[in-house]
């Protein structure tokens, strides 16, 4: 019998076709981890969809990476870049966008190719879901992919499942990869109703 060898969607597959999935015309969405800005030009080239994305990034050299790439493809317009923490998400947000998220990102832990050492934080992150989960319009997702394999990555990602765990039933939670030291995604979606 001939054998398929049929490739696996990575992980960062599987989180941009949650959020494909869910995306409804007019939505705002939210990249929590803009870093080398590969999920915020996916976000930005759903423009027929998205009416606009908001990027956050603790470190300037993330933003300049995210700017040059969204600028290669034109795709500048539709995006506010905010040098800002993700656990103040909600403060930079006008509050007309307050429950009518449609889609919300994290990418965790370091800036590839920069300090390894600067990564996202196991409090900032719990921090930034408690306010994701209250943005979301109904449908919304929330995606979160964690990495295990650098210090204080595995402790980040056991406290993203324990939240994940402690989210009301309004909340469907999708979980893939993992365990240590796979990357795990957890997805959350906001019910209809
Ligand atoms: C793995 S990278 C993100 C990858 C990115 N989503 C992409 O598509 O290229 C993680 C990023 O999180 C950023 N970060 C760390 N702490 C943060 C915080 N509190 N708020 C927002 N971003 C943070 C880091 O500076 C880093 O650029």
């Amino acid at each position: 019998m001939a054998e398929f060898d049929t490739p696996r969607p990575s992980l960062v597959d599987l989180a941009h076709q949650a959020v494909a999935a869910a995306l409804e015309a007019g939505d705002i969405v939210v990249d929590a981890t803009a870093g080398n800005g590969h999920d915020t030009a996916f976000l930005a080239r759903a423009v027929d969809t998205v009416r606009h994305v908001y990027a956050f990034d603790v470190q300037q050299q993330a933003l300049s990476n995210t700017r040059a790439r969204l600028a290669e493809s034109g795709l500048e317009a539709q995006v506010s870049l905010i040098h800002g923490g993700h656990e103040e998400l909600a403060q930079h947000l006008p509050p007309e966008c307050h429950k009518r998220i449609g889609a919300i990102m994290f990418n965790l832990g370091y800036l590839p190719g920069a300090d390894k050492s600067l990564t996202t934080q196991t409090e900032s992150t719990l921090a930034a879901l408690e306010q994701a989960v209250t943005l979301l319009r109904p449908g919304g997702v929330i995606t979160v992919l964690g990495y295990t394999g650098h210090p204080g990555g595995k402790e980040e990602a056991a406290a993203v499942a324990d939240f994940a765990a402690r989210c009301p039933p309004s909340l469907t939670i999708c979980r893939q990869g993992g365990p240590p030291p796979v990357p795990e995604l957890t997805i959350l979606q906001l019910s209809r109703h």
